[in-house]
């Protein structure tokens, strides 16, 4: 783990935020590495939830709701978590993750446990006061529910069908940690999938399913993941039936996506605290009904680190040793380098002119500093798939150089084919 902290400050996936004036506790930004990489994850969850798919459609809500609705969904009342305090150094810390009476910090005596509600609170408008109090959403679920009418009447979709939308949420956590883990802003990537109530359980297992085997196809060892299901005492205020899919960190297991089965509590909640009616038609069936839902939520950051950590690898190479990501084709923050063997000024222009000819179709990067080996290198810790080189041959046949980083074999092809080569590689 700090070989990966380190590795994401020096070449610039997530750096502390705030840092210059000492950091901001758990609160990270993405870096020009980390943005990409991050980037590719969310096109890669919205190209197979919903661009791939025909009973889904997208949706980006605001992040400020209206207050009623945290009323409604039940936050106010039970988005909360057990906080003591000790009484000595007055740090606080989630009763029940203690595993001491004590406090782990200096032996102090605790308070009682209190109930903390998560949810940031903020002001709308010049004056601060209840009236006007509205909170930063702590899931991106609320705003789906809230527009199910919206989304049915204008799309005319039919059940069974899903809501997906990638946005960002905000926790008050008590004990934030591990790196990007657990952190008080995050980005979520949810899907609110309506059917007809009876059809939830076998809709849950065939989520599970699709959701499992997505982490996998991106290239997160199948020995590092697990299926986890909620026992009955730990199951969310709104879900009747929960598995979590669970990575192993080098912490331990923890949670990177929990799929629900939401039945119609929300759509409920909602359709009595706001007067509409939120039933569904179903015309085959000639009945009205409050669908049921299924939610697969997934945390963008926590599947960014995953992915990131799974493909690290330290490989030897002779007396050295190589380091390298093996971060899927599609996943990798560049996809192609363009490689000129040395910086010189006969080679730039094709050089320049072969970068520009990728960067319409890929995520790239030029470089022609140090020795070619030691940018191949560069390439391979940030992973790379495809390095191109262009050197003096070129300037004569035409024909570059790929260099595949996880086999090392390198391939002479002409430029003219060099899109579409490696767009067939990229894709299979
Ligand atoms: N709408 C359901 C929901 O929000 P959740 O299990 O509380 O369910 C879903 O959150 C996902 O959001 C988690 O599986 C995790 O990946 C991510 N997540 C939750 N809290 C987080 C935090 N404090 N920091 C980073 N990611 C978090």
């Amino acid at each position: 783990m700090d070989k990966i902290m380190s590795l994401s400050k020096r070449r610039g996936f997530v750096f502390q935020s705030s840092e210059i004036y000492g950091g901001l506790a758990s609160t990270w930004d993405y870096g020009p590495l980390g943005v990409e990489l991050k980037r590719h994850v969310k096109e890669a969850w919205w190209q197979s939830v919903i661009v791939g798919r025909d009973d889904m459609v997208g949706l980006d809500a605001a992040i400020l709701m209206a207050p009623q609705v945290w009323v409604a969904s039940g936050h106010v009342e039970n988005f909360s978590d057990p906080l003591v305090e000790c009484r000595s150094c007055h740090l606080r810390f989630r009763a029940d993750q203690l595993e001491t009476e004590k406090c782990p910090e200096c032996g102090g005596e605790f308070t009682e446990p209190r109930r903390f509600n998560l949810m940031f609170r903020t002001f709308m408008g010049p004056v601060e006061d209840t009236g006007h109090e509205v909170f930063l959403r702590p899931e991106t679920a609320q705003g789906i529910f809230v527009n199910f009418q919206n989304v049915l009447n204008s799309s005319r979709k039919k059940l069974p069908f899903g809501i997906g939308q990638i946005g960002k949420a905000f926790r008050n956590e008590i004990t934030p940690g591990n790196f990007t883990f657990r952190t008080r802003e995050f980005e979520q990537m949810e899907v609110e999938f309506f059917v007809k109530p009876g059809t939830d359980e076998e809709w849950l297992q065939s989520w599970v399913e699709e959701r499992f085997n997505w982490y996998v196809s991106y290239g997160i060892r199948r020995d590092n993941l697990r299926l986890r299901r909620h026992d009955p005492d730990e199951l969310a205020h709104y879900a009747k039936d929960t598995y979590d899919i669970e990575y192993r960190f080098p912490w331990g297991w923890g949670e990177l996506e929990g799929i629900a089965d939401r039945t119609d509590f929300d759509l409920q909640r909602h359709a009595e605290a706001s007067g509409e009616d939120l039933t569904y038609f179903d015309e085959e069936d000639r009945e009205r009904y409050l669908p049921y839902v299924i939610e697969p939520s997934g945390g963008v950051d926590r599947a960014t680190l995953a992915f990131w950590l799974d493909s690290y690898d330290e490989e030897p190479d002779g007396e050295t040793v190589r380091v390298v990501s093996h971060l899927h084709r599609k996943l990798a923050p560049v996809t192609v380098a363009v490689l000129p063997l040395s910086r010189n000024a006969r080679l730039a222009p094709t050089a320049r002119n072969v970068h520009n000819l990728l960067r319409r179709h890929f995520s790239t990067q030029f470089d022609d500093a140090q020795s070619v080996g030691r940018r191949y290198r560069r390439q391979d810790e940030i992973g790379t798939p495809y390095c191109v080189t262009v050197d003096f041959d070129t300037l004569d046949d035409h024909q570059v150089t790929i260099r595949d980083r996880d086999t090392m074999n390198q391939v002479r092809v002409s430029i003219a084919e060099l899109v579409y080569i490696l767009q067939d590689k990229v894709e299979h």
